[in-house]
């Protein structure tokens, strides 16, 4: 079998690498109309940051997995092809700022049309609006050449950018949707056969089209939802004195509700929470559901929330000014193990501090330098550009970024920042020294007794820090 993928990014390339490494008897061509990114994974240098990934490739590559910017040859010597392209919020038009633009998947889509000469399953893994896949039929079939048959299945992804290689080795699940005809039935079977090279067949799960697409916008405004959730209760535990790590721990401990994605944190972000969800809302405005649309959004809500929460703590604790101020910003990506910075919280808090005149110290182990200013400088995070390039300096390493700050804040929780040398960044900061664990990531205890103020989420702190270099040992 010949598959094909169209979009060589988070999604595509490590899918293709696993597929690649667990079905020798298949070829796969993975293509892109970014010339960059196809000649990044022919290089040393992947395109994207994952754990595990660089093996995986450099075992395949040029084995039974290529990477190639010639779409065309690809499509027509295909049996399958994924279209994974990218699916982002529309900027523009109808559903702007809600609606999932489908303008690459319909120009993949318009492509297959135009150079198949075979029959093709065409596999929609991208993420999308529920009956997407009748639009892809729809274009298909307007467009066929006689004696041209087409299959729609739509085959979610669930990896996790950070855990995408593990994630697809050890898939919870595999979600498989197709036409419920003997043809449709036929599709599905083909597309199972690849997975079961390595997914238990138990774990293969298939629906019916609308089901599969919807199925993958659920699971994303669940596991969202869950963020908000507990960031709603960090707020309250901040004016109460309850600690939200261990209400996390009470709650979590409870089987109906297990314990993952229950950890209080700056916000979440990535390319994928606020979209899909965003995605599902104008789906429910558009069915006149506007009771359902209004309780997802509120997932979105409480995320800015949390995102302003964090960055105005930051400023009042600076003594309401952070005017000339450096502050240093540990972690840009959006989580750790990944470059991402795509809706990062980081953002965020970096434009509230430069709208009030700080000068920022940034450093994250994997994001690029230009990717950092580019996200900094975007038309809509600042209308001064030259301003924001002249207060971030960027850093290739933590120990330069916090040199001289009046302020740490963390914005992704890199392992590396835990095993930092606090003292030595204390004595190297200005005074008083304030960390910002916008993560939890740190031993807050021993920070404050290195002299460190210590602000985090959910938790409130006295100023000890202050207090214990006074030579007073606060009452708790
Ligand atoms: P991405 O932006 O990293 O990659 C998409 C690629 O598609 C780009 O390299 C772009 O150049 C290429 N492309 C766009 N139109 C094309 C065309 N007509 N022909 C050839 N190449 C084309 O996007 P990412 O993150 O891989 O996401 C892809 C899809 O997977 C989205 O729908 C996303 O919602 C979904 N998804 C993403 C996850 C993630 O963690 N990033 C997880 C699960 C699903």
């Amino acid at each position: 079998m010949k598959v094909c993928c169209i979009g060589a990014g988070y999604v595509g390339g490590p899918t293709c690498a696993v597929m690649a490494l667990k079905c020798p008897d298949i070829v796969i061509t993975l293509v892109d109309k970014s010339v960059e990114r196809i000649a990044q994974w022919n290089s040393d240098k992947l395109p994207i940051y994952e754990p595990g990934l660089d093996e995986v490739v450099k075992k395949c590559r040029n084995v039974n997995l290529f990477f190639s910017t010639d779409i065309e040859t690809a499509i027509k010597e295909a049996d399958l092809i994924f279209i994974s392209v990218n699916t982002p919020t529309k900027t523009c038009g109808n559903g702007k700022g809600r609606a999932a633009d489908l303008k690459y998947v319909e120009s993949a889509a318009r492509m297959i049309a135009e150079i198949a000469q075979s029959n093709k399953i065409v596999v929609e893994k991208s993420t999308v609006p529920v009956r997407a896949a009748e639009s892809i039929m729809h274009i298909l079939r307007a467009n066929q050449k006689p004696g041209i048959h087409y299959d729609i299945l739509s085959n979610p992804e669930f990896l996790a950018e950070g855990t995408a290689i593990n994630d697809l080795l050890n898939a919870d699940r595999v979600l498989i949707g197709g036409e419920e005809t003997p043809e449709g039935h036929q599709a599905v079977e083909k597309l199972s056969w690849i997975y079961e090279h390595w997914i238990p067949k138990q774990n293969i799960l298939t629906t019916n089209t609308w089901s599969s697409e919807l199925s993958k916008l659920a699971a994303n405004a669940f596991l969202a939802q869950r963020i908000s959730s507990i960031n709603s209760l960090s707020a309250v535990c901040e004016a109460t004195g309850a600690d939200v790590s261990e209400v996390a721990r009470a709650v979590g401990l409870d089987s109906r509700i297990g314990s993952k994605f229950l950890q209080a944190s700056v916000g979440f972000g990535g390319s994928c929470f606020q979209k899909d969800i965003l995605n599902l809302i104008y789906i429910c405005e558009n069915l006149n559901l506007p009771e359902v649309a209004a309780y997802w959004q509120q997932v979105i809500d409480m995320n800015e929330y949390q995102k302003r929460r964090f960055s105005q703590k930051i400023i009042e604790s600076l003594f309401n000014t952070v005017s000339d101020k450096r502050i240093a910003i540990l972690g840009f990506a959006f989580k750790k193990n990944t470059g991402d910075t795509r809706e990062t919280a980081a953002i965020t808090v970096c434009q509230t501090l430069l709208e009030e005149g700080a000068a920022l110290d940034i450093y994250d182990p994997k994001v690029e330098p230009e990717q950092i200013i580019d996200d900094l400088t975007h038309p809509s995070v600042t209308e001064s550009p030259e301003k924001v390039k002249k207060a971030v300096q960027i850093h290739s390493d933590p120990y330069s970024a916090v040199r001289a700050t009046h302020a740490l804040v963390i914005c992704t929780e890199w392992d590396e920042f835990v095993d930092l040398d606090f003292k030595r960044i204390y004595q190297s900061m200005m005074k008083p020294a304030y960390i910002f664990d916008g993560r939890k990531i740190l031993d807050h205890e021993r920070l404050q007794q290195i002299g460190f103020h210590v602000q985090t989420i959910g938790k409130k702190y006295q100023r000890t820090g202050l207090l214990r270099s006074w030579g007073i040992v606060p009452q708790l």
